[in-house]
C-alpha cells in the first residue's frame, strides 16, 4: 500500500490533499469538517484585518455545465475575502488548534500595501497557532480596487517587498499564492521567492465573464441588474493550471540538465482537482501539495477519503512507494518544438529503415539473413 504522507516546509500531512482557501475553510465548523474527513491540511478563507471593509452580495456564483447534463466544469465568483471579523478568527483559529494539535491549519492572509499590517496580522496568527501562511496575492475580483490581492500579485517589485515584511515576522512556513492572471507566472513567483517565502501556491481564480442571459441581455451572475467580472475556477481550469504549474516548476526544480533556481523550495497547485488522477496530474509536474476548493463545493467533504484511494491506487500500479517517488517525473517530457521536429524526423527514418529491412542495430544481425542484410546496406553502385 502506497504510503500519501507528505513532509513540506517541515509540516507533516497524512495526505496531499490540501482544502484550498475559499467557503470550505470559512469558520472552525467546516474546518473541523475538513479534519474529520482526512484533508492533509486546511487553508482557512483569507482574513484581513479589517473585515468591516468586506461586504459580499448575493447572488455571487454562477456555473457552467457540460452540454446536455448536469456536470459542472466551470464555476465563477465574485465573492471577497472573509468578512468575518479577525478577533472571531483569532479565537477560531485556537479552537481549532486546540481540537486538533496535530492537524495542519495554514491561515491565508491578504492586507494593503502596509507594512505594519502585515506584520501585526502575521503576530496576530501565530500567536494563536497557526502552522503556516499563504499569502493571498491572487484574488482578482473586488479586492484589487484596494491594490490587494492580484493587482500586489501583478506588480513584482511590491510583492517582493511585502515577502520581506511577512518572511521577518513569520516564525513558520510562508507560500505566496500567485495570481494567473498574468503573462509570465514565474516573475512574481521568482520575486516571492527572493523575497523569502518557503513555497509557491498556484493558481487562483481566473478573470471571467461567465456569460450573458440573452433574455434580459444581462451578465450573470446579476446583482440588481450589474455585474463586474468574476474569478473562473472547476474543471475547466485545469489545463492552464497544470501549464502553469509546469512552468513553476521547471524555473524553480530546473530540467533537462539545466538547475532549477529554487530546488529547496515548495509547490502547492490548485485548480480544478476533483480526483486522485487529477492531483498525481499535478505532482508529475512537481507539486508536492494538491488544494481543492470548488470540487469541495460539489462534492463535499468526504472527496478526501475518494482522492485518497484514487491517488492510492495510481501509485499502486506503477510501484511508487511514496509521494517523492513520482514528483516532478513527467517535467523532462516537455520540450522545444524544434526538437520535436527532430524527434519525428528520426523516428520516421528508422521507421522507413526497418520497413526496408536495413539493419540500423549491431543486435539485428541475424546468422540466416546476414548476407542479405549485408547488401541492403550497399550504397548505390553503377
Ligand atoms: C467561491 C470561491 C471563493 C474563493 N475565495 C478565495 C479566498 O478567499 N482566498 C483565496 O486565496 N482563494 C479563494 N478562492 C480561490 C481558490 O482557493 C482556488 O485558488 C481556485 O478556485 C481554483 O481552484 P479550484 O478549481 O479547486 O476551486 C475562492 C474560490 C471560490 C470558488
Amino acid at each position: 500500500m502506497a504510503d500519501l504522507s507528505v513532509t513540506v516546509d517541515g509540516l507533516k500531512l497524512p495526505n496531499p490533499f490540501v482544502i484550498g482557501s475559499g467557503p470550505p475553510g470559512t469558520n472552525a465548523n467546516v474546518i473541523g469538517k475538513a479534519f474529520d474527513e482526512n484533508w492533509g491540511a486546511v487553508i482557512c478563507k483569507t482574513v484581513s484585518l479589517e473585515a468591516d471593509k468586506v461586504i459580499n452580495v448575493a447572488p455571487r456564483y454562477a456555473r457552467m455545465r457540460a452540454a446536455g447534463t448536469k456536470e459542472v466544469i466551470g464555476w465563477q465568483n465574485i465573492e471577497l475575502i472573509s468578512d468575518r471579523s479577525f478577533s472571531i478568527w483569532e479565537d477560531e483559529f485556537k479552537q481549532i488548534k486546540d481540537k486538533y494539535p496535530d492537524r495542519v491549519l495554514i491561515a491565508s492572509i491578504m492586507e494593503e500595501y502596509n507594512k505594519d499590517a502585515w506584520t501585526e496580522i502575521v503576530e496576530r496568527c501565530q500567536a494563536c497557532g497557526v502552522d503556516a501562511f499563504e499569502l493571498n496575492f491572487s484574488c482578482p475580483h473586488g479586492m484589487p480596487e484596494r491594490k490587494m490581492g492580484a493587482a500586489m500579485g501583478q506588480d513584482v517589485e511590491l510583492l517582493e517587498e511585502v515577502c520581506k515584511w511577512v518572511s521577518a515576522a513569520a516564525k513558520v512556513p510562508v507560500w505566496a499564492k500567485m495570481t494567473p492572471n498574468i503573462t509570465h507566472i514565474v516573475d512574481p513567483a521568482r520575486a516571492a521567492l527572493r523575497g523569502g517565502c518557503e513555497g509557491i501556491a498556484a493558481i487562483n481564480t481566473i478573470l471571467c465573464v461567465m456569460g450573458i442571459d440573452l433574455e434580459t441581455l444581462r451578465p450573470e451572475p446579476t446583482v440588481e441588474g450589474y455585474t463586474v467580472p468574476g474569478g473562473y475556477s472547476c474543471k475547466a481550469v485545469r489545463p492552464i493550471a497544470l501549464r502553469m504549474v509546469m512552468e513553476l516548476a521547471t524555473m524553480m526544480y530546473g530540467s533537462d540538465g539545466t538547475p532549477g533556481e529554487f530546488p529547496d523550495r515548495s509547490l502547492s497547485a490548485i485548480g480544478g482537482v476533483e480526483s486522485g488522477e487529477h492531483a498525481a496530474q499535478f505532482i508529475l509536474m512537481g507539486a508536492s501539495t494538491v488544494q481543492v476548493c470548488t470540487g469541495v463545493m460539489i462534492h463535499g467533504y468526504k472527496l478526501a477519503g475518494q482522492m485518497c484511494d484514487e491517488l492510492s491506487a495510481f501509485m499502486d500500479k506503477h510501484g511508487f512507494e511514496s509521494i517523492e517517488d513520482f514528483r516532478g517525473h513527467s517535467l523532462q517530457y516537455f520540450t522545444t518544438h524544434a526538437d520535436l521536429v527532430r524527434r519525428q524526423a528520426e523516428a520516421k527514418a528508422a521507421q522507413k529503415a526497418a520497413r526496408e529491412g536495413m539493419v540500423t542495430k549491431d543486435t539485428a544481425w541475424e546468422g540466416d539473413k546476414f548476407v542479405e542484410q549485408s547488401a541492403k546496406l550497399v550504397a548505390n553502385e553503377d
